[in-house]
């Protein structure tokens, strides 16, 4: 399985720290932000990753992952995004790096106290589809700014919304995603959203539709450092006080 970090945007929500450096290099605790993304994938068994950066910053992820090797990384590649067109956009411009192969994609601001490993594994076992991870946050003000997923009776997902007014479920889709190859035949059909972006909302909802999602619930901490100043020091004092990435022990998947 390939592994692509997503870490281009404008980051307006963490202006104006974001004037001078891309969101994703700001320091999360003792450490570049995107470090902790590297480490959760690398840390599930994902060794080959592409970086998705874009703005004026970019060279700065060359200067801080170079071949990637000192992360625990065996092969990186860079792809530049041209204009923040948004994380499916962002997302078919690794492609040809993936090649036909399964990927799993990460936002570089989403940091998780526990281990991928246990998605990861499902997702290797997975028939076919995609595959999301579930956070449960209790906050429905806090949902409002997340993809929250609309869960039946037995327990499937039947739609995702985007930033909902009124959230369907208790539940946020965090930053991780699971696809087969198919996803890069999706990605050219998508309609820009009104924030103008191709939405990895709208990706998901047609893996719904077909019925080929499958998700998890992530176990322990999760945060969008880059939501808003609030949830990057909230990200910032929970990593300070309780790390991040640590492993954790076998769950059963929820499909
Ligand atoms: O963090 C989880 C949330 O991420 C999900 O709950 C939402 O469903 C999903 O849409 C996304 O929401 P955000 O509003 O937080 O997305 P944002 O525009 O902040 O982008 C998140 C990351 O994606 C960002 O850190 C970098 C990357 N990105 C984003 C855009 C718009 C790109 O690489 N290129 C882009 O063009």
């Amino acid at each position: 399985m390939r592994g692509v970090i997503l870490a281009g945007g404008t980051g307006t929500r963490l202006h104006p720290l974001t004037r001078i450096t891309n969101k994703h290099l700001l320091p999360i605790y003792d450490r570049p932000m995107v470090t902790y993304a590297i480490e959760a994938l690398v840390g599930a068994g994902v060794t080959e990753l592409m970086l998705v950066t874009g703005g004026t910053h970019a060279g700065e992820f060359l200067r801080l992952l170079g071949n990637g090797h000192e992360y625990g990384i065996d092969r990186l590649s860079y792809a530049y995004q041209e204009r923040p067109g948004g994380i499916a956009e962002a997302l078919g411009l690794a492609e040809r790096f993936v090649d036909g192969e399964r990927v799993v994609v990460m936002l570089a601001d989403n940091v998780v106290e526990r281990s991928i490993r246990p998605a990861v594994e499902h997702f290797e076992v997975q028939r076919e589809g995609a595959r999301i991870v579930l956070s449960p946050i209790d906050d429905a003000a806090h949902l409002r700014h997340l993809g929250v997923p609309d869960l039946d009776d037995g327990g499937r997902v039947v739609r995702i919304v985007e930033k909902p007014a009124d959230p369907p479920s208790h539940y946020a889709v965090t930053g991780i995603y699971f696809y087969e190859p198919s996803v890069f035949r999706i990605i050219p059909d998508l309609v820009p959203s009104g924030r103008g972006e191709l939405e990895i909302t709208d990706v998901n909802n047609w893996f719904v539709a077909e019925g080929k999602m499958e998700y998890d619930v992530l176990e322990g901490f999760w945060g969008d450092a880059g939501e808003s100043i609030d949830a990057y020091y909230e990200v910032n004092d929970f990593v300070r006080g309780n790390g991040a990435n640590k492993a954790c022990g076998p769950r059963e998947p929820r499909s």
